[in-house]
């Protein structure tokens, strides 16, 4: 027997979604959440909608993967006690209106 390809197989759909979350996601249920509870002190820092924070020169994230784990801090900040599919739909929402990264 030689278990090395077997391994790779198995593996390989794991390496193909990096952030798989966002995928299957809600942005609509996502735009909810987040009008409720992130946009206030984005506002207050950036002014207008706050989205500009999502678009302002000079951002660091390059990818879903980073997308999400930013949503998520700034969750565990706001202690708003989302779950994590609701982090990802969030992110989701954030990604289609936003971002835009396609991994
Ligand atoms: C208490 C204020 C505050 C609240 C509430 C808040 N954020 Fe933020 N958020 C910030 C700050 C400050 C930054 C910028 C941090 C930086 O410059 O690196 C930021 C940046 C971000 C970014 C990255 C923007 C970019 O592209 O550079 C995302 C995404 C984000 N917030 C999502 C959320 C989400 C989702 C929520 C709701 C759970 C939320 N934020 C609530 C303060 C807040």
């Amino acid at each position: 027997m030689r278990p090395t390809p077997m391994l790779a197989l198995l593996l390989l759909p794991l390496l193909a979604q990096a952030a798989p979350e966002l995928d299957h996601a809600d942005p609509v249920a996502g735009k909810t959440l987040h009008d409720k509870d992130c946009v206030s002190c984005h506002q207050r820092m950036y002014g207008g909608d706050g989205s500009t924070i999502y678009t302002r020169d000079g951002r660091v994230l390059s990818d879903k993967t980073e997308l999400l784990q930013r949503v998520a801090a700034c969750n565990a900040q706001m202690n708003t006690g989302w779950f994590p599919d609701e982090e990802a739909h969030v992110g989701a929402y954030l990604n289609q209106q936003y971002y835009r990264f396609d991994k």
